[in-house]
């Protein structure tokens, strides 16, 4: 009766380790994802304050893996002063295509249905169909250096920046 009570004990035991140790990661809570992501340092925005495009790369966490590195999306960004930067998500807020710089470098053309924005991301053409203009996002430039952008994907279609 004691050999089974401990035969019971030394297979038991280490298999209620292991489930519980799998199972870790799904009673931990999830942390908040953390919202400012770094783009790019200053030294790489041009001092005539010409847009740049960046790829946003972020963490994706699952409840047992961290990738680091995964493009989420990505944002134009352009030197405003010596410490100031301004950052738009290169996501038209008409339908969801892409903007691109345009070709003279005053402004930013979505090539789906020419949607024109000014330099300030305001829409530059009456005539455009985006509801609002190039969604703005909030900067913070850390350790003097290093820009940091506040990424976020909004509604498109809709005059309101709404978060998604
Ligand atoms: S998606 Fe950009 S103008 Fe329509």
């Amino acid at each position: 009766m004691l050999a089974a009570g401990l035969a019971a004990f030394a297979t038991g035991f280490p298999v209620a380790l292991g489930v519980r140790c799998l199972l870790d990661p799904l009673r931990r809570k999830r942390r908040a994802p953390e919202l400012f992501v770094r783009i790019a340092n200053l030294s790489a925005l041009p001092a005539d304050g010409a847009p740049r495009r960046f790829p946003v790369l972020s963490e994706r966490v699952n409840v047992w893996t961290k990738t680091r590195g995964v493009p989420v999306g990505a944002v134009f960004l352009r030197r405003l002063g010596e410490a100031s930067v301004e950052a738009f998500n290169v996501v038209c807020p008409h339908a969801g295509c892409v903007v691109q710089v345009a070709a003279e470098g005053g402004g930013y053309l979505c090539p789906c249905h020419n949607s024109a924005f000014g330099l300030d991301g305001r829409i530059a053409d009456p005539g455009s169909p985006s509801p609002r203009g190039l969604d703005a996002l909030a900067t913070e430039l850390r350790h003097g250096e290093e820009v940091w952008v506040k990424f976020q994907n909004f509604r498109t279609g809709v005059r309101d920046q709404i978060p998604i």
